[in-house]
């Protein structure tokens, strides 16, 4: 357990480089996306024996629609997958799932696997995990402002406004935001919530991070200076 007070309480992660991992074996790209599945099992069981209270994962973004056809549907059988088969896991570790992204436009049999684990699991009380699944940042902030309209055509949007109609309002801002395979870009995830992220960029390809490479980047936070716009004391 790491202690409270330093602890980033929510921790995102772009999970980065299954295509060149499995490119650097000689295999095909689904070879690197199974291996990123078990690494993510991995780091979501390390976030939850460390006290971590909120992770958020990047699956499978709005733009990664542009990639093959054979890609995607590997992907979504994995994904499903995935979903289908980790309830007591889920259970023995009192991990909580919840999903960001537009749901309406994943095929219906996703949507009813993450429908059931989400209602499953809702009631648990550690670690939360967010799937971010058929995710962009963008598209979030326009669904917002889409319910808001509908809600409230007449009244003016405010900052905790946009909040409340986020897919998941009550996820407190990103602390930490962890991007692995060595690029050095947001790629749509979270805009809003990272507006005050300390970002940690790892070289190494997704399907080798492990829970140490976790640990040091939680701790790599622990010694950040955090200001917010004000000046420290
Ligand atoms: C991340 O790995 C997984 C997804 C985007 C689904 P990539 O598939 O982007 O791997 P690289 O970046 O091509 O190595
Ligand atoms: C971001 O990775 C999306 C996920 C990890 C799911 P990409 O590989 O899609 O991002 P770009 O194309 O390098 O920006
Ligand atoms: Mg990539």
């Amino acid at each position: 357990m790491i202690s409270q007070e330093s602890c980033p309480s929510h921790v995102g992660i772009i999970m980065d480089g299954n295509g060149r991992w499995a490119k650097n074996r000689g295999q095909i790209r689904s070879v690197g996306h199974k291996e990123g599945l078990t690494a993510a099992k991995a780091i979501v069981k390390a976030a939850s024996d460390m006290g971590l209270k909120n992770l958020s994962l990047y699956v499978f973004s709005t733009e990664n629609w542009k990639r093959t056809e054979d890609e995607i549907s590997f992907l979504m059988v994995l994904i499903k997958s995935y979903l289908k088969k980790e309830y007591q896991f889920y259970k023995d570790n009192s991990i909580r799932v919840v999903h960001s992204g537009d749901l309406e436009r994943l095929p219906s049999d996703i949507q009813k696997e993450l429908s059931s684990v989400m209602e499953q699991t809702s009631h648990f009380k550690g670690l939360t995990v967010n799937l971010l699944i058929n995710y962009g940042g963008q598209d979030e902030i326009v669904r917002a402002v889409n319910r808001h309209i509908h809600e409230n055509p007449d009244t003016d949007l405010t900052v905790d406004e946009l909040q409340s109609h986020l897919d998941n309002p009550d996820l407190p801002p990103v602390d930490l935001l962890i991007r692995t395979g060595g690029e050095k870009r947001i790629s749509n995830f979270l805009i809003w919530q990272t507006a005050y992220a300390e970002l940690y960029f790892s070289q190494k390809l997704w399907p080798d991070w492990s829970a140490e490479d976790l640990r040091e980047a939680v701790d790599s936070f622990k010694n950040r200076d955090r200001r917010f716009g004000g000046v420290k004391k």
